[in-house]
């Protein structure tokens, strides 16, 4: 697949096969996290792989019921954890950098995911305490986000987007293309 094709191919994916996920593959999504940019180069991201059933059903019980991403946390061979260091990044004029640095070494993961045939879904609603104690997580970490990461046992169709002229302004705020 070629970038956008990878772009257009992704989706968030809840319903996974019981099919293991080759140790290379997983090493070379976490290689395309590894390489995201990040404020002043501090890359505050850390990763938690969970594949034992004990501990991916802990992170499943820190979500509400209600969550549709719950039950593929139980049905996946892999779950990778989102961590960041607020240490190891800024709020800079009120924009929390650390988020944005996370959340972009997470997205290239799941787009490289999604290369390798693998599916995702970033997962948000969660307690966080709960995550903390399950994987023994420091006071000063936070946990920001999670994925399942397998071979997904549904396919979906794309969810809505906003069309481009709603999104894109060009060369002033309110400016038609
Ligand atoms: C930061 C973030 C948090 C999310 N949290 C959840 C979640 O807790 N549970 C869930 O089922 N989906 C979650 N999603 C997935 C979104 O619902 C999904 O990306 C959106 O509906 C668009 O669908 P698509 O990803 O298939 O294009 C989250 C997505 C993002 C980016």
């Amino acid at each position: 697949m070629n970038f956008f094709e990878v772009v257009q191919a992704r989706r968030s994916l809840r319903s996974y096969l019981d099919k293991p996920v080759e140790r290379e593959k997983l090493e070379h999504v976490l290689e395309s996290a590894r390489l995201a940019p990040s404020w002043k180069n501090l890359q505050c991201w850390r990763f938690i792989i969970v594949e034992d059933a004990a501990g991916r059903e802990a992170l499943a019980d820190s979500m509400e019921e209600t969550n549709p991403g719950r039950k593929a946390l139980m049905g996946v061979p892999i779950v990778v954890v989102l961590c960041a260091l607020p240490s190891e990044s800024e709020v800079w004029e009120g924009k929390d950098f650390m988020m944005l640095d996370a959340g972009l070494a997470m997205e290239h993961l799941v787009l490289a995911a999604t290369d390798q045939g693998l599916g995702t879904c970033w997962q948000g609603l969660f307690s966080e305490e709960k995550v903390r104690k399950s994987l023994n997580v420091p006071d000063n970490v936070r946990v920001v986000a999670m994925t399942p990461l397998g071979y997904a046992a549904e396919e979906r169709r794309p969810r809505p987007r906003k069309a481009m002229a709603e999104i894109v302004h060009y060369g002033k705020w309110g400016g038609l293309a």
